[in-house]
């Protein structure tokens, strides 16, 4: 906290910024009696203005925080667009530290969760679905089902490919979103509006690449003269920077959902360590910057100098990907994976009443399909449209389950019941 200024969080004028090549000093033009006379308790405004940018741009890095934020629908972030949430309702301070952890920092001033407002049994009342949900919370992160989309509002960039930089010819170009698809400064790029996510085991533990560590024995990487298509590039090896540590065989894993970052980036072919590139030239006299001689060997000789690590002299490009935990845009509760988005198994004519007495009061099939409808979400302009009707959502086998836990029983134990398959 000490290198951040007092001002970017508690200015109330909207009128305070920084001035991009002051090294974080405020831009000349402010004025600062003005702001200094109204100061007050940070809003998402506050903090927005850096986090909402993080990796360069609006949702480049994290999904799910952006500028749909700064005046969020319901249907973005149920707590702050529905309940006037501010980020420091959840991210609480004790004696100025903010709390919460981030999956690239470890955690300095304290984590917290879903749990610490809405308990270990958030689901409560009379209602016949309460008892499962409850139980599902032991295994499944409370985003699992309740962000079942993220960039709802605000496409991110989910693919960043180097190698293909330096063509000047084709410049910039824009694609569906209206975002950019090529720059030839850095490369191509894919962009995601309503993602789904990716799900992994996470037990709060999260495993980090460090600069100089090797990338993944595997990687075999490629050179310039390749000329890989982006499905070719799709098959590579990705070396994990930041990846989640779990399993299903810990019991205090559980599943949760993850944007998954995936890119192309420079790696020395003898040491097998990432490159740092230097892009920006120091000055006019400068031919090593890649923004002035579009040169990769040079960029990668003079930013592994400033880097302290040796280059080899030779560069392939490999595959990297991080996993950025979904935390913000919780949906409102109707829009929460139903059962059936999950259970193929209740999809057809017995729902509940695989296992339960039939009830003639109760509507069972009702039960099982209550939960968020892509088809509605699509209606209403949101890039859904492949999630319409899916069952299976979070991929059974793939989290190492042999198939629909209501068949095959779940990770630990297997319902004392016979079942009508
Ligand atoms: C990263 C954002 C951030 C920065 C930078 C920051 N603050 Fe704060 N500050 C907060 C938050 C969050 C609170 C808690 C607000 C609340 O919940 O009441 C707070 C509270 C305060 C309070 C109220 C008393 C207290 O401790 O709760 C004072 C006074 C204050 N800050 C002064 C400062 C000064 C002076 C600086 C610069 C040295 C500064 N702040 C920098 C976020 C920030
Ligand atoms: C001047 C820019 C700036 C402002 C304003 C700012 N932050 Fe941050 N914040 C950062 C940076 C930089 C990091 C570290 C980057 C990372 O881990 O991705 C960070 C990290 C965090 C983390 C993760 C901390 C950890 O230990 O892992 C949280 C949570 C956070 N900020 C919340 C807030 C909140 C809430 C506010 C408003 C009160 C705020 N920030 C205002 C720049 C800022
Ligand atoms: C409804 C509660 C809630 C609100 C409101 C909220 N957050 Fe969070 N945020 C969380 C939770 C939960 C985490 C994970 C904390 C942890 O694990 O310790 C988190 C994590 C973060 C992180 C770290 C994420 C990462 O992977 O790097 C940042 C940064 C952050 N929040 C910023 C913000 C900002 C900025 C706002 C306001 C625009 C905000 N949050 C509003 C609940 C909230
Ligand atoms: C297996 C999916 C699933 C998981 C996991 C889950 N929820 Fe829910 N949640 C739902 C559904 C579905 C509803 C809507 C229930 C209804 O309206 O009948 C709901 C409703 C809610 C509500 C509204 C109150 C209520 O009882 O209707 C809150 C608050 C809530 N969930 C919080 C959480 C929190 C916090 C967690 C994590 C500890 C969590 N949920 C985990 C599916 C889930
Ligand atoms: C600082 C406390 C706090 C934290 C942290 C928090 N919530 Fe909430 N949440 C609330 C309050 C207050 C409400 C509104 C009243 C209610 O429904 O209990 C709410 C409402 C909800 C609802 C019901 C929304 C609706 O449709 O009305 C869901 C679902 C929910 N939260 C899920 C989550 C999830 C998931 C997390 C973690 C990412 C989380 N909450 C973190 C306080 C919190
Ligand atoms: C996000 C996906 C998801 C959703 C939504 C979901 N489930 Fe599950 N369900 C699971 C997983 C994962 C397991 C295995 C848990 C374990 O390993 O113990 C499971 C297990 C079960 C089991 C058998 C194991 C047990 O311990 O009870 C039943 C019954 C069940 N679910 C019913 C439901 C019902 C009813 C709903 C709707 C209220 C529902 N599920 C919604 C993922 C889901
Ligand atoms: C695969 C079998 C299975 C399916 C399918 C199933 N349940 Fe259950 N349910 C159980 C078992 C077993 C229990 C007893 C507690 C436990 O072990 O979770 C239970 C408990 C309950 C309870 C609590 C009853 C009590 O006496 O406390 C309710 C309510 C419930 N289920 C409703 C439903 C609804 C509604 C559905 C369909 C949406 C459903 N169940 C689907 C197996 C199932």
């Amino acid at each position: 906290m000490s290198k951040i200024d007092c001002l970017i969080c508690h200015d109330r004028t909207g009128s305070y910024k920084k001035a991009p090549p002051k090294a974080g000093m405020p831009d000349p033009k402010v004025d600062l009696v003005y702001v200094a006379q109204n100061v007050g308790q940070p809003t998402r405004k506050n903090c927005g203005y850096c986090h909402f940018s993080g990796g360069g741009g609006d949702a480049v890095k994290h999904a799910d925080l952006n500028s749909a934020l700064f005046w969020p629908k319901r249907t973005c972030d149920v707590h702050m667009g529905g309940y006037g949430f501010e980020c420091i309702d959840c991210h609480r301070t004790r004696q100025h530290k903010i709390s919460g952890r981030s999956m690239s920092a470890p955690v300095a001033e304290g984590g917290f969760s879903c749990e610490d407002c809405h308990s270990k049994n958030p689901h409560y009342g009379n209602n016949l679905l309460d008892h499962h949900l409850n139980k599902h919370c032991e295994t499944i992160a409370c985003n699992t089902c309740h962000s079942p989309v993220y960039s709802k509002c605000v496409p991110t960039k989910v693919w960043w490919d180097w190698s293909t930089a330096g063509n000047k010819k084709r410049g910039v170009e824009k694609g569906k979103y209206g975002k950019p698809v090529y720059h030839f400064k850095k490369g191509s790029f894919r962009w995601k509006e309503s993602a789904k996510p990716e799900y992994a085991w996470f037990n709060g533990y999260v495993k980090r690449m460090f600069f100089g560590d090797k990338i993944d024995p595997r990687a075999k990487g490629f050179t310039d003269n390749d000329n890989l298509t982006f499905e070719q590039k799709q098959k590579l090896v990705f070396t994990n920077i930041i990846q989640p540590v779990g399993s299903i065989n810990d019991p205090n894993s559980k599943i949760t959902p993850f944007k998954v970052m995936r890119g192309i980036q420079g790696a020395d072919a003898e040491y097998r360590y990432l490159l740092v590139p230097h892009l920006f030239p120091y000055n006019k006299e400068d031919k090593t910057a890649y923004w002035k001689s579009f040169d990769w060997h040079k960029s990668f000789a003079e930013g592994m100098k400033k880097a302290g690590l040796k280059y080899s002299g030779k560069y392939i490009w490999v595959g990297t990907k991080m996993y950025w935990r979904i935390e913000h845009e919780v949906m409102p509760k109707e829009f929460a994976l139903s059962c059936v988005q999950c259970h193929e198994s209740l999809k057809g004519e017995r729902t509940c009443d695989r296992c339960h007495q039939d009830n003639r009061n109760v509507d069972f099939k009702k039960l099982a399909f209550k939960g968020t409808d892509f088809k509605y979400m699509h209606m209403q302009g949101r890039d859904v449209k492949d999630l319409i009707g899916q069952t299976d959502y979070i991929n059974f086998k793939a989290l190492g389950y042999k198939g629909d836990p209501i068949i095959y029983g779940g990770r630990f134990k297997k319902l004392p019941l016979g079942y009508k398959k």
